[in-house]
């Protein structure tokens, strides 16, 4: 058995009922598979939690945090729900779409920046807010995006 096979089942031995592990399951299986969720690693969670790979695909799709299609090294999320719109969230986008060179929900060729919209994010008093890689930025402005992007590539 794989080294994600064991460390499903180690996770799932601290539930009552082996599916009701199937969030960091998934987590898991994301991890080994590069930072998304291929046919595979359903086939894997499935096997490990005996369930089907079409409940567990179920389950991700609902989650924003599980990516169904590759994504790059880095994740660029700009909320635009209303309380972000209001302040300039398109305009945000825009400015990230026209540094990156990509639409929003594309990654840039090099494979290294996916750029996504997202719902929420939770800091709706400090809009627009946008987040790099699971750290929060706001607020950010259109002039603030060249200089995020440029940390961005500097880490890379
Ligand atoms: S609307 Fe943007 S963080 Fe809530």
């Amino acid at each position: 058995m794989s080294g994600l096979y064991d460390a499903i089942r180690s996770v799932a031995a601290r539930y009552p009922e082996s599916r009701s592990a199937i969030l960091p399951a998934l987590r898991l299986a994301q991890q080994e598979h590069g930072g998304w969720l291929p046919p595979e690693a359903f086939r894997d969670v499935a096997e490990a939690l005996e369930l089907t790979p079409a409940y567990c695909r179920a389950v991700a799709s609902f989650y924003d945090m599980f990516h169904l299609e590759p994504v790059g090294r880095h994740m660029v999320e700009v909320c635009t729900n209303v309380s972000c719109a209001l302040v300039g969230a398109q305009q945000v986008l825009e400015a990230f779409e026209g540094e990156l060179g990509v639409a929003a929900g594309e990654t840039t060729p090099d494979g290294e920046v996916t750029l996504r919209t997202v719902e929420c994010a939770g800091g709706c008093g400090w809009g627009t807010v946008v987040v790099v890689d699971h750290r929060y930025h706001e607020p950010v402005r259109p002039e603030d995006v060249a200089e995020i992007v440029r940390e961005l590539r500097d880490a890379s």
